[in-house]
C-alpha cells in the first residue's frame, strides 16, 4: 500500500525540511518515467492530473494507471492529486477515482478564467475541505491569482487561468488574508501567488525580486509556520532543452523559468510542494524531436517514446535531488485513508 495523502506526505517533508515535486501526468509514459525516477532516487512523489489531463486520458484509465504504478512500486509513497479543481463535483469525482488529494482552486470562478472574490473562494474551498476530509483526503487551496508581475497578465494553460489584466494586489497573495483563509477553510496546503505562471514563458529575463516575489512566501511562512506552502508554475525551463528543441525544427522563444535556487529559498520558508509540468513536456519534446530528426525513417512510437521517457526521468531526478526528496521514501510510514479520515 503505497498511496499516501498530501497531508501526511507534507507533514513528513516539513519535519525533515524538504519539499516534494508534484509532477503533472496525463499518459502512461509520463507515469512510468516519473515512477522510475522516484524509484531510482528513493523519493516519495506527488503525481497530479489536471482537468485537461483527465479529459485527455479518461478517469478510468487514470485510475487503473495509478493502481498499476502503485503495484509496480509498492515501496514508493505516492500521493495522487487533482491539479486546479474548479468546483465541488470535479473534486468529488477525483476522489471516486482514487485520488488521495485534491486542489480546489477558488482563486478563479467555476469557468476557470474569471478571478473570484475572497468570499467565494473561502466558501467553496471550505465546502471541498469538509467533503474531502470526511473521506480522509487532503485539500490544497489557492489564494491570489497566478500571473506575471511583468505584464500583469494571468496565465492561460489549456483554457485554465485568468484572461483579464490583473492588479498587483490580485497577483500577490496578501499574508494577512492568507492567515484568515487558512483559518476559514481548514486547507492542508496553500498555493501562493507571487509572480510565477504556468507554461514556458514566465519571465523575459533572469527573475529578480521585482518579478518573482519570494518575500511573499517568507511573509506568509512567518504568519503561518505550520501551513504547507505550494509553488505553482515552478518549472525552471532549462535553456539546453529549448536549444535542443529549436535545433530540431522547434520554435521556443527565449525565456526564463524559476531558478532552482529560488525554489530552495522557498523550501527554507515553508514551501513543501513544487508543481512541475512544463520541464517534463520540454524534456519529452526535445528527445522526440532529436530522435525523429536523427532517424527520419522511424515510425514505431516506442522508438521515440522510450528516449522521451528517459529524458523525463532525468528531469525528475534533478528535482528530487534539488528539493531534498531523494532518499526520503523509506523513512515514511503511511496511514490508510480511514485513519486519515478519523484524524481530521
Ligand atoms: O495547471 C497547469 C498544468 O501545467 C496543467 O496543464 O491543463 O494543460 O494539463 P494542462
Ligand atoms: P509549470 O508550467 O511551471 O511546470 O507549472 C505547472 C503547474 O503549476 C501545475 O499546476
Ligand atoms: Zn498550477
Amino acid at each position: 500500500m503505497s498511496r499516501i495523502t498530501l497531508r501526511q506526505l507534507l507533514d513528513h517533508a516539513a519535519e525533515n525540511a524538504y519539499a516534494v515535486p508534484a509532477f503533472n501526468m496525463s499518459n502512461m509514459e509520463q507515469g512510468l518515467a516519473i515512477m522510475a525516477a522516484a524509484d531510482a532516487a528513493g523519493a516519495p512523489v506527488i503525481l497530479q492530473a489536471s482537468r485537461g489531463a483527465r479529459a485527455y486520458a479518461n478517469d478510468v484509465v487514470l485510475a487503473k494507471l495509478i493502481d498499476a504504478l502503485v503495484e509496480i512500486y509498492p515501496h514508493i509513497p505516492v500521493c495522487m492529486h487533482l491539479d486546479h479543481g474548479n468546483d465541488l463535483a470535479t473534486c468529488v469525482t477525483a476522489i471516486q477515482h482514487g485520488f488521495t488529494s485534491v486542489m480546489m482552486d477558488g482563486s478563479l470562478r467555476e469557468d476557470g478564467t474569471t478571478p473570484a472574490d475572497y468570499a467565494y473562494n473561502a466558501a467553496i474551498t471550505r465546502q471541498v475541505v469538509d467533503m474531502a476530509h470526511a473521506a480522509g483526503v487532503s485539500v490544497e487551496g489557492e489564494l491570489g491569482v497566478l500571473g506575471s508581475l511583468e505584464t500583469g497578465m494571468g496565465d492561460q494553460e489549456d483554457g485554465h487561468g485568468a484572461t483579464e489584466k490583473l492588479s498587483q494586489a490580485q497577483l500577490l497573495t496578501d499574508p494577512e488574508e492568507a492567515e484568515r483563509f487558512v483559518a476559514d477553510t481548514g486547507v492542508d496546503a496553500l498555493a501562493v501567488a507571487m509572480g510565477t505562471s504556468h507554461g514556458a514563458y514566465k519571465f523575459t529575463r533572469k527573475p529578480d525580486g521585482d518579478v518573482l516575489a519570494m518575500t511573499v512566501i517568507e511573509a506568509i511562512h512567518k504568519r503561518l509556520p505550520n501551513t504547507h506552502l505550494v509553488m505553482h508554475g515552478s518549472s525552471s525551463v532549462p535553456e539546453e532543452l529549448r536549444r535542443e528543441i529549436n535545433a530540431h525544427g522547434g520554435d521556443i522563444k527565449p525565456t526564463w523559468g524559476v531558478p532552482l535556487e529560488e525554489i530552495r529559498r522557498g523550501i527554507r520558508h515553508g514551501v513543501r510542494k513544487v508543481n512541475i509540468d512544463t520541464d517534463l513536456r520540454l524534456a519529452a519534446t526535445s528527445a522526440i524531436r532529436r530522435t525523429l530528426a536523427g532517424t527520419p525513417g522511424e515510425f514505431d512510437p516506442r522508438k521515440y517514446l522510450k528516449p522521451a521517457m528517459e529524458a523525463v526521468k532525468v528531469q525528475c531526478l534533478q528535482k528530487f535531488d534539488a528539493f531534498g526528496t531523494a532518499g526520503q521514501a523509506e523513512r515514511i510510514r503511511e496511514k490508510p485513508l480511514s485513519a486519515m479520515a478519523l484524524a481530521y
